[in-house]
């Protein structure tokens, strides 16, 4: 380096400064962004800009942005401007602008805002992921896959991992605490690799090869964690670079998988009612197509949904389950009460529950529903902005390109909607009490068209996994259990030490 001055350590100081202060300047400006359309925003600072949970982690993303909603509405605002890093961040925090992005003119929010780099990565084109037409087009042929009759036939599945489970519990010694979470991801493990892989894996005795790819997705590395800050913050860029970031080993396990079933089923013609089943019939035999483009689907298509039917639906049904046997093991009445209608249910169906029974599981249903707003598996929305948008009775635009977030956690502890809200009370959720709730104040599963498709299905195994617990054992918080509960840093809300109950069978 000895091209300015001559003098190799002044030439390396120089160019030191003159990067800084470009890196300086180029912050600097990013950050006037809000300033410059009078959005209200808290003050950024470098490198972050105003979240610093993403690399430096204090608390969860959720919970960040729980704290920033409060701090927005205690302000009396209706919005807030936040950078991730030098990106903008729309985040409304007025019910009524909440509605407008996720139902009124969601035209112009249709997208996540989440990376997609389809041509060398096709199995991160998933429903969850993609936007625009393309989305359109996917959701409209696989909604026919999640209907009531289509849930009906795949339940006797997840009944018989529900039985695998029960055995695999009577055999453990449970007299000391258990690992709650641990067990109900198995299972949810299990009934999604059945439904949307069509493999038997009711086995819980063995090590279920989908636990190690779910581990290796949480468990993620420095490297990882520098794509996905590439990948969010400077999509174009990634995209110029041909970023890929979902691990090679897990689009390798999951593509495998798939193909090799989708064949064996084809070549024997074997028919199975579940998801993997629902996407073979709509799959043409024309080959590979575009992506979304007409009535069929590719096998392409076919492995990324099969994936994230299992991202999007193991870990927020067992996440759903943990919370509310929790809950039902500190709050023993409502236990009770679930107990009671168990039995008033199965007496009505001759001891079976059958999939009108678990229908009829009223009071169970209010207890997951309080279970989902206490701890929303999903705790922020993400939405893009399409085409540039006027914000009703403001001066302020937000361009397309602009990602938005919904903090669904903080709506989910305003005292306006849901009062004494760290009480654990499954009455707000009653026939009558509900109709209170206003729209868009409870989102566990979204809101508007890119609401969650597989609800039925994860509301079906959270009930039934819970079902398959408390008929044959009596719950408590075990002294091993943290307690006052802090959540970790995680998406996903989980316990700080774990949710540890303590077992007594039933006799
Ligand atoms: C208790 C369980 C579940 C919860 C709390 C949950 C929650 C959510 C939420 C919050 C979204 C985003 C909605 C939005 O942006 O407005 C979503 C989307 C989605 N979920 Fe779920 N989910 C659950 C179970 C499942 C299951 C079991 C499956 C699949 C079998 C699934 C598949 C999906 C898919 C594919 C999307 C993307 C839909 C789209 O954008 O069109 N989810 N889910």
């Amino acid at each position: 380096m000895t091209v300015i001055t001559g003098d190799s350590l002044f030439d390396s100081f120089l160019a030191l400064v003159t990067f800084t202060l470009t890196f300086v300047v180029y912050y600097k400006r990013a950050f006037r962004y809000w300033k410059n359309r009078g959005v209200p925003f808290p003050k950024p600072t470098i490198p972050w800009g105003s979240l610093q949970s993403y690399f430096t982690p204090k608390m969860s993303m959720g919970d960040e942005f729980a704290a920033i909603y409060r701090e927005t509405r205690e302000k009396g605002l209706k919005h807030v401007g936040l950078f991730t890093m030098t990106s903008p961040l729309y985040v409304p925090v007025d019910v009524e602008l909440v509605k407008q992005v996720l139902i009124k003119d969601f035209h112009y929010f249709t997208d996540k805002g989440i990376y997609v780099n389809e041509k060398d990565e096709p199995i991160g084109a998933h429903l969850f992921a993609i936007g625009g037409q393309k989305w359109r087009n996917l959701r409209s042929k696989f909604t026919p896959s999640f209907t009531s009759a289509k849930m009906k036939k795949m339940y006797k599945t997840v009944i018989n991992v529900g039985n695998a489970m029960e055995m695999h519990l009577n055999k453990k010694n449970l007299q000391d605490p258990v690992d709650i979470r641990q067990i109900l991801c198995d299972f949810t493990i299990s009934t999604i690799a059945t439904c949307a892989f069509g493999l038997k894996c009711g086995d819980f005795d063995r090590p279920n090869p989908f636990a190690g790819m779910a581990k290796r997705m949480v468990n993620r590395t420095i490297i990882d964690d520098v794509k996905f800050a590439i990948a969010v913050n400077y999509p174009n860029f990634a995209k110029a670079i041909r970023l890929t970031w979902i691990p090679a080993l897990i689009k390798d396990f999951f593509t495998r998988i798939v193909e090799k079933t989708v064949r064996y089923r084809e070549e024997n013609g074997i028919v199975v009612p579940d998801f993997l089943q629902s996407m073979i019939d709509l799959k043409g035999d024309r080959g590979r197509e575009v992506l979304g483009d007409g009535n069929s689907v590719t096998m392409e298509e076919i492995v990324a949904q099969s994936f994230v039917f299992f991202v999007a639906g193991y870990e927020t049904s067992a996440t759903t389950m943990s919370w509310t046997l929790f809950e039902l093991a500190h709050n023993p009445e409502c236990q009770d009460r679930v107990r009671e209608e168990f039995t008033n249910i199965l007496d009505k169906y001759n001891g079976e529950m059958t999939y009108e029974a678990l229908n009829e599981l009223v009071y169970l249903r209010q207890c997951i529903d309080e279970t989902l707003r206490k701890y929303p598996p999903v705790p922020y929305l993400t939405r893009e902005c399409v085409r540039d948008y006027k914000v009703p009775e403001t001066e302020v635009v937000i361009e397309e390109g602009v990602k938005i977030v919904i903090p669904v956690r903080g709506l989910h502890y305003d005292e306006e909607y849901f009062s004494d809200a760290e009480k654990y009370d499954p009455d707000r959720f009653s026939e009558r009490n509900k109709e209170k709730i206003k729209l868009c104040t409870y989102l566990p599963f979204g809101e508007g068209p890119r609401l969650c498709i597989g609800k039925r299905f994860g509301i079906m195994q959270t009930k039934i996994g819970i079902f398959y617990i408390l008929k044959n054992y009596r719950i408590s918080v075990s002294r091993k259990m943290k307690m006052p509960v802090k959540l970790t840093t995680a998406f996903i809300p989980q316990a700080e030490g774990g949710l540890w109950l303590d077992f007594e069978k039933i006799k």
